[in-house]
């Protein structure tokens, strides 16, 4: 085979490859519902506690089987430690830190999130099943790093 021709065997190739990223990428992105974290706003990182929604950390009922999940990260725990909510509901974190970058990770989920003083990140999940899920800091942030974390129980759904 001369040069011209392997050159043509691999521009199709390359962009047969291509097609099949992209749609492989499309697939994980509407059927799995994989996607980026949003940033959903600033804040001033000093006056964390008195600006909504941070003011009353923890779970609220903010429609029909849909609730919001406040959260503060801050050195070395997390605002509210422990967040129950019902199975199949929608439900919406929302975080910032009040200090030094954090993260936020729930164990067996894609709830993966970077805890950043002045801004606010979001992501919407729905747990499956009842059960119990630790959230971790992933994010190396000083001496007691290790010890941050709390509990996720998630109790039975409404049914229907
Ligand atoms: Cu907070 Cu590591």
């Amino acid at each position: 085979m001369d040069a011209e021709k392997f050159e043509k065997v691999f521009l199709t190739l390359s962009g047969i490859m291509l097609a099949i990223f992209l749609v492989a990428l499309g697939y994980a992105a509407i059927g799995f519902g994989i996607g980026l974290p949003s940033r959903s706003g600033e804040l001033d990182p000093s006056k964390v506690d008195s600006t909504s929604p941070f003011d009353d950390p923890g779970v609220h009922q903010v429609g029909p089987n849909h609730y919001e999940a406040v959260l503060i990260g801050q050195t070395w725990s997390f605002l509210p430690p422990r967040l129950e909510v019902p199975a199949g509901a929608k439900i919406t974190f929302k975080a910032t830190s009040r200090d030094v970058i954090h993260g936020l990770h729930i164990e067996g989920t894609r709830v993966n999130l970077m805890l950043i003083p002045g801004q606010v990140s979001k992501i919407t999940y729905r747990f499956p099943e009842p059960g119990e899920h630790l959230y971790i800091c992933h994010e190396y942030c000083g001496q007691g790093h290790h010890a941050m974390f709390g509990k996720v129980i998630v109790t039975e759904g409404k049914k229907g």
